[in-house]
């Protein structure tokens, strides 16, 4: 039975990447409410003076950054409060092993892999936003997952969404479709000539949602959508035809579940992280935020459109990755990570992004993904394949 956080059963907790997005909101959150919580770990790349002002506020038993030369900073930062510190990937593993209840998964891109899995070992409760680790190894996490009795409750406000209204007692079977909701991204509306021009400024200025860097640019081109397909086959166990996709500008329809009968249920919010990242710290209970209420009556019209897969071949990119399997994903993935840093280091152009993904998946077999260690091997192979292509157009 798991208790839901309250001053009398306080949730210990961990959140891999405290600095980023998804980790501030979720730092708020526990300082709304910090007789539910006691916070064991936190874990930054390397921006040093947020983590130790976290630590300093949340008190936790460890910290670590990822970067090794911050670890003098770090540990001065920190001395005399008590706080254990440590640096290097290997800290951060270390972070993901220690005996929290809960552990928020929340770095971007497959670097996160190894501590996500150190949790999901343990068999925590692993709130999941750090979508590229299902993509590069969605089977192989999916199988740990229930033989480490883990929990992964989804973040992502899409996923987090088909969690709350899928209901276990229909039973197997009485899922017709799963309906991701998609904002359109700052370029909605642009010819497809014309985003060859766009600044990395103008990509990350999203419409609806503040978020990371990368996160951003991959809500402009699109390709967060076919990440988060493939996110959804691997945690609700649908197939690829069975999810699709709808571009819904005010993102206040976070997705849906279509059964069997017709019947199609949603969940609703304002665009706010704080609500799905509360609905899972307080999983299976509720706690309360204060993102923005929602009043449809103010905002009058939601409307919905089908994506244009034409201008965005995002989309149908990673449909094909999914549906080829083995390693393809990951590769998918990989390649999107390096081409999304050279677009915001202005190296390439924004078309460019998913032309050099589509040519690392061309360049690079497919074949089967047996173990992590090929999930690693893959995952260079594609960065490496992808800094060549991505050579060969500057
Ligand atoms: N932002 C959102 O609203 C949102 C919504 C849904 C899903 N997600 C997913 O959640 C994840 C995080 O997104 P975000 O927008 O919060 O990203 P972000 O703002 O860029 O933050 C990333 C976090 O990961 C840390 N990090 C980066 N590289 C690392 C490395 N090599 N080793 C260890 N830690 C590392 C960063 O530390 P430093 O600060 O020190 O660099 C930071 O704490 C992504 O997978 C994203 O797709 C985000």
């Amino acid at each position: 039975m798991v208790s839901i956080p309250s001053a009398a059963t306080p949730r210990s907790v961990t959140i891999l990447g405290s600095t980023g997005s998804v980790g501030g909101n979720t730092v708020d959150l526990l300082q709304r409410s910090p007789e539910c919580f006691r916070v064991e770990a936190l874990t930054a790349h390397r921006n040093v003076d947020l983590l130790a002002a976290q630590a300093r506020s949340l008190k936790p038993r460890f910290v670590a950054v990822a970067d090794p030369e911050g670890y003098r900073a770090l540990a001065d930062a920190l001395s005399g409060t008590g706080i254990e510190t440590a640096a290097g990937p290997e800290a951060v593993v270390a972070a993901a092993e220690r005996p929290a209840d809960w552990v928020m998964a929340a770095i971007v891109g497959s670097r996160g892999l190894a501590p996500t899995m150190a949790a999901v070992r343990r068999g925590a409760m692993v709130a999941f936003a750090n979508k590229e680790c299902l993509v590069c190894a969605g089977p192989l996490m999916i199988e740990q997952v229930r033989a480490c009795g883990a929990t992964l409750l989804p973040v992502d406000s899409e996923h987090n969404a088909i969690f709350q209204v899928l209901e276990d007692r229909a039973g197997a079977g009485s899922v017709e479709r799963l309906v991701l909701t998609a904002s359109g991204g700052p370029f909605r509306t642009l010819e497809q000539a014309a985003m060859a021009g766009v600044t990395p400024e103008q990509a990350v200025a999203h419409p609806t949602w503040s978020m990371g860097a990368k996160i951003s640019v991959d809500s402009a081109t699109m390709m967060n959508k076919g990440l988060e397909i493939v996110e959804a086959h691997y945690l609700f166990g649908i197939d690829e035809a069975r999810i699709g996709v709808l571009v819904h500008p005010q993102s206040v329809v976070h997705s849906m579940v279509a059964y069997v009968d017709g019947s199609v249920l949603a969940q609703l919010g304002t665009p706010d992280m704080r609500t799905p990242i509360a609905h899972c710290l307080a999983w299976p209970g509720r706690m309360p935020t204060p993102s923005a209420r929602l009043d449809l009556a103010q905002i009058g019209q939601l409307t919905f459109e089908p994506p244009d897969e034409a201008r965005f071949p995002a989309l149908a990119l990673a449909r094909r990755a999914l549906q080829a399997g083995g390693r393809a994903p990951a590769i998918l993935n990989a390649a999107n990570e390096v081409a999304v840093a050279a677009f915001l280091a202005r190296r390439i152009g924004f078309l460019d992004i998913v032309r050099t993904v589509e040519a690392a998946l061309a360049a690079l077999p497919t074949g089967t993904l047996e173990t992590l260690d090929d999930v690693y091997d893959i995952d260079q192979q594609a960065r490496e394949a992808a800094t060549r292509l991505i050579a060969g157009r500057e």
